[in-house]
């Protein structure tokens, strides 16, 4: 298997993209290709193909803009210090896919043809890759419905995309994030998409964090469906807790309860915090867990992460219940350690003892 590439004859001039890549936000430029597979039931994946990004388009009865039926991923290439690049875990990215694609009823890519089409692009598009600590390419595999029809069934066809974009943090690691504990809308429920990484949870997420804006807040925080009691992730990461202070600190998170995005930032901080010698724990956390570890002062610092988001801290939480704030509001001593180390994986300063770096270039 290999990809076919159609290189760009418009390509971005290198001082714009200089430009571009100096200051790049997050989603606000995109690189010069991207690749593209087809899938259909009888002839099964079709020869990737690396081309210059563009538009596409689909016939206004495509399935996807009907019924939903889409999965995507989210995975980071960053610079090393001897120049090349490195994609950070990027076979969960591709495991992850193929069980979100599972679960929307799409075809699941082999991960060597996920792989393949990553680093394909990255190999192509590598001027794009940021010089900083915590910027990075940030690569966005999808991929959808285009069978044509309007009855609601699996797709026979499906469209598998990969664009680039590189990126600065999500946000601002110096502001602590506040957050919105919704209390009126839920994310998932068991049985349903949560764990998957589809386009629809985000879409039934938006009310909230329109909500969340309005109560002045970044984020919402989702709590279970059934109970309404268990402090479940954020929109767009999971979510740590801190119990204590030093060395003697229990770093823990929400339990996967099959509800959850099996983060895989959430799952790489449980090795480096009990790599830096705390203590660490999947746990169920409850709403009153949180209020009650905050005003006794137990709780010392709480953090989100996430592919975009790396480590973010999270100062006050507003709920229907009041507001409760961690701390001082600043960002927490550990938390800086935990997102200064996993930073410094990914970039390569710091030892790769799990193995996590794949290098591109
Ligand atoms: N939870 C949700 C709902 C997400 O969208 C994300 C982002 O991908 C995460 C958690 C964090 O997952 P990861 O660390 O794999 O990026
Ligand atoms: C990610 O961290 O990769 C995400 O998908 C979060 C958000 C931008 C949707």
């Amino acid at each position: 298997m290999s990809v076919k590439i159609t290189k760009s004859n418009k390509a971005t001039s290198s001082e714009e993209r200089t430009k571009m890549v100096a200051n790049p936000g997050f989603g606000k430029y995109y690189t010069d290709h991207m690749v593209a597979v087809e899938w259909s039931e009888t002839e099964g994946w079709g020869v990737p193909e690396l081309k210059p990004y563009a538009p596409i388009s689909l016939d206004p009865a495509t399935m996807v803009f009907h019924y939903g039926q889409e999965v995507f991923e989210g995975l980071k290439a960053y610079r090393q210090p001897d120049g090349g690049v490195a994609l950070f875990r990027p076979e969960a990215n591709a495991r992850r896919f193929a069980r979100s694609a599972a679960r929307l009823a799409l075809p699941e890519m082999p991960e060597e043809m996920f792989l393949e089409t990553v680093e394909a692009l990255v190999k192509q598009d590598f001027e794009w890759v940021p010089g900083k600590i915590g910027e990075s390419l940030y690569l966005r595999p999808f991929m959808f419905a285009t069978e044509v029809g309007l009855g609601v069934r699996p797709t026979d066809k499906a469209l598998y995309l990969l664009i680039a974009t590189p990126a600065a943090s999500y946000f601002n690691p110096e502001n602590a994030v506040t957050v919105w504990i919704s209390t009126e809308y839920v994310r998932a429920a068991i049985g349903g998409t949560g764990e998957a990484k589809c386009g629809g949870n985000y879409a039934a997420s938006l009310v909230a964090q329109k909500a969340a804006a309005a109560q002045g807040c970044d984020q919402v925080v989702w709590i279970d469906a059934k109970e309404r009691r268990w402090v479940e992730e954020m929109g767009g990461m999971n979510l740590y807790f801190v119990k204590g202070e030093g060395a003697e600190a229990t770093v823990f998170t929400p339990k996967l309860t099959g509800t959850l995005l099996a983060g895989i930032t959430r799952d790489s901080i449980l090795s480096v915090a009990s790599d830096l010698g705390y203590k660490v724990e999947e746990t169920m956390v409850s709403i009153d867990d949180w209020r009650d570890g905050v005003a006794s002062g137990l709780i010392t610092e709480i953090f989100a992460c996430g592919t975009a988001a790396v480590v973010t801290p999270v100062g006050s939480a507003k709920s229907a219940m009041g507001t409760w704030m961690t701390g001082d509001g600043n960002p927490g001593p550990i938390t800086m350690q935990i997102r200064n180390t996993l930073l410094g994986i990914q970039h390569g300063t710091i030892p790769d003892t799990h193995n996590w770096l794949r290098k591109v270039l």
